[in-house]
């Protein structure tokens, strides 16, 4: 454990799954103390079982993202049981497929409300403790938010917003001392990512990962453990002179 979280709390959102579940295991490992939210309270619990298994400190927490009321209680919680609050990965997600053409107002609105609406809920929350704590956020955008990916509409419109979110806060919060960074991730295989591979594929998986793969220059996709090491170093002192970067991860994929 070579510790470069050690001594801070990190509340990391979507941390049941994919990419949040392995950033909450690696910021464990690096001496977090882990708050694993998730809507999914289950897959929360799952997590925090593996990281205090391999002799790491976290708490599982049962919240939607989009709900003020439930984020307002999920940190303070944290607070109240770590005492106190430095990191924050707003990493949940969710995704929508179709074009503007055929996108529901019920698909835009739940994309929405996840990504850009609970990415400010939740720095929110934590505002006034990373304040204290001249603390770090990350927010989870994506290539989508960076340029068109067919039949992606409502996703690509609220990475876009995660993105924009990114420097406003940057702007705002490098006076209080508080550090704001994106990730763009490229693909990474998730379930997340399964039913948008798949439809690309035409209802075949593997036509749709081929498909995929010609747009990333590295020739594979990513993993949730590439996209938790951009985050960690987003988190740890030694991005410290970084806030309003986009960062993309993504094998090239925005390069071309
Ligand atoms: N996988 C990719 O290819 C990829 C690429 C770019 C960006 N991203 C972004 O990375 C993030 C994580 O994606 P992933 O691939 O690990 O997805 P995933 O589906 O494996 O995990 C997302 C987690 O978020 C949770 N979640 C969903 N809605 C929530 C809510 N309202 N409140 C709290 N938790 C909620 C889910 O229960 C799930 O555990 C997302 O923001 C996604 O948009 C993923």
């Amino acid at each position: 454990m070579s510790g470069r979280l050690q001594g801070r709390t990190a509340f990391i959102t979507g941390a049941g799954s994919g990419i949040g579940r392995a950033a909450a295991e690696l910021f464990a490992a690096e001496g977090a103390a882990v708050a694993v939210a998730d809507l999914r309270g289950d897959a929360a619990a799952e997590t925090v079982e593996k990281i205090t298994t391999a002799g790491g400190t976290a708490i599982a927490l049962s919240v939607d993202i989009s709900a003020a009321d439930q984020v307002a209680d999920a940190v303070e919680r944290t607070v109240r049981e770590f005492g106190g609050l430095q990191l924050l990965y707003n990493n949940a997600g969710v995704d929508s497929s179709g074009s503007v053409a055929d996108t529901t107002e019920d698909d835009w609105d739940r994309c929405f409300a996840v990504n850009a609406k609970g990415t400010y809920l939740c720095s929110r929350a934590a505002i006034p403790h990373l304040r204290t704590a001249g603390g770090a956020i990350v927010n989870q955008a994506s290539v989508a938010g960076l340029v068109g990916v067919p039949n992606f509409a409502a996703y690509c419109a609220a990475k876009g917003a995660v993105v924009s979110l990114t420097r406003s806060m940057a702007v705002d919060l490098s006076p209080q001392g508080i550090r704001v960074n994106a990730i763009c991730p490229g693909t990474v295989f998730t379930p997340l990512m399964e039913p948008m591979l798949r439809a690309r594929g035409g209802g075949d998986l593997d036509a749709g990962l081929a498909k995929t793969l010609l747009k990333y220059p590295i020739g594979r996709l990513g993993t949730p453990e590439e996209i938790a090491k951009v985050a960690l170093f987003l988190c740890s002192d030694e991005s410290s002179f970084m806030t309003g970067s986009i960062i993309a991860a993504d094998g090239g994929m925005t390069a071309q």
